[in-house]
């Protein structure tokens, strides 16, 4: 019998303290350039802000997350629109889309392969695929100091690491191998304010949580306070926290 996953997802969380998710995605929103009517899958959708936003540029959107709990959020918020629960590996969609797009979450889906086959199938010939996520050593500097951290306490990193980050040689490689002509890569520095005192606290609890499973709250405790203590001459800015964020964009046609 198949294990039910624990959904790690706190939408309520994400919606009030990591809007800027969402922001930064807005520009990617010029790179698809969505027409009227055109049929668009939103691929981790998280709490649909930018599914509406593809709505109200004309197009028929789709929605889909693995986590039940950002898909409630986003149907509560925008019930006009269609949202599902599904795994990004196993996408169900053929020929149904003019273009799919995928805004900070494929670095969650540590198997690109058969993300990427997903994606095409769901794509109608010639429809395209625009994403952002994390690149090669993105918050490479946060998660050094993490792993001294834990290397410290003898406690394993790399089995804890949770994301995918590729460079784009690597990435638009794997693009062609499912299939995609890669009309556009590009890998940039996006240093990212995590907002106020507690900034890099709040985004370890949200999103580096799962480096944290089975280790007691008190030692969890002294992890992020020695973390803060450490990064704060690096990271810390009149602003509060700033993320060394990396990310990666990339664009193909389904031949
Ligand atoms: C990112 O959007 O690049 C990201 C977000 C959370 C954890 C790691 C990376």
């Amino acid at each position: 019998m198949a294990m039910a996953k624990v959904d790690k997802w706190n939408a309520s969380l994400y919606d009030n303290k990591h809007a800027f998710v969402s922001k930064y995605g807005e520009t990617l929103i010029g790179l698809l350039a969505p027409a009227d009517g055109e049929k668009i899958l939103d691929l981790g959708c998280g709490t649909g802000d930018l599914t509406n936003q593809l709505s109200e540029r004309g197009a028929l959107v789709t929605g889909v997350d693995q986590s039940a709990n950002m898909v409630d959020q986003a149907q509560r918020k925008y019930p006009h629109l269609q949202f599902e629960m599904m795994d990004g590996a196993e996408l169900t969609y053929q020929e149904e889309f003019d273009a799919v797009f995928s805004n900070a979450a494929l670095h969650w889906m540590k198997t690109p392969e058969p993300v990427l086959s997903g994606i095409y199938r769901a794509l109608k010939p010639g429809g395209r695929f625009v994403a952002e996520f994390g690149g090669q050593n993105n918050v490479a500097i946060v998660t050094n100091e993490l792993q001294a951290q834990f290397e410290k306490r003898s406690i394993d990193f790399s089995a804890r690491f949770p994301w995918y980050f590729p460079s784009i040689g690597d990435y638009t490689g794997k693009m062609e191998e499912a299939g995609f002509f890669v009309t556009f890569a590009e890998h940039i520095d996006r240093p990212t304010l995590l907002e106020g005192e507690e900034g890099l606290r709040n985004w370890l609890v949200m999103f580096a949580a799962s480096f944290f499973e089975g280790i007691a709250e008190e030692q969890k405790r002294e992890i992020v306070k020695e973390v803060e203590q450490n990064l704060r001459p690096t990271l810390y800015q009149e602003t509060g926290w700033v993320a060394d964020y990396k990310r990666i964009r990339v664009s193909g046609i389904k031949r």
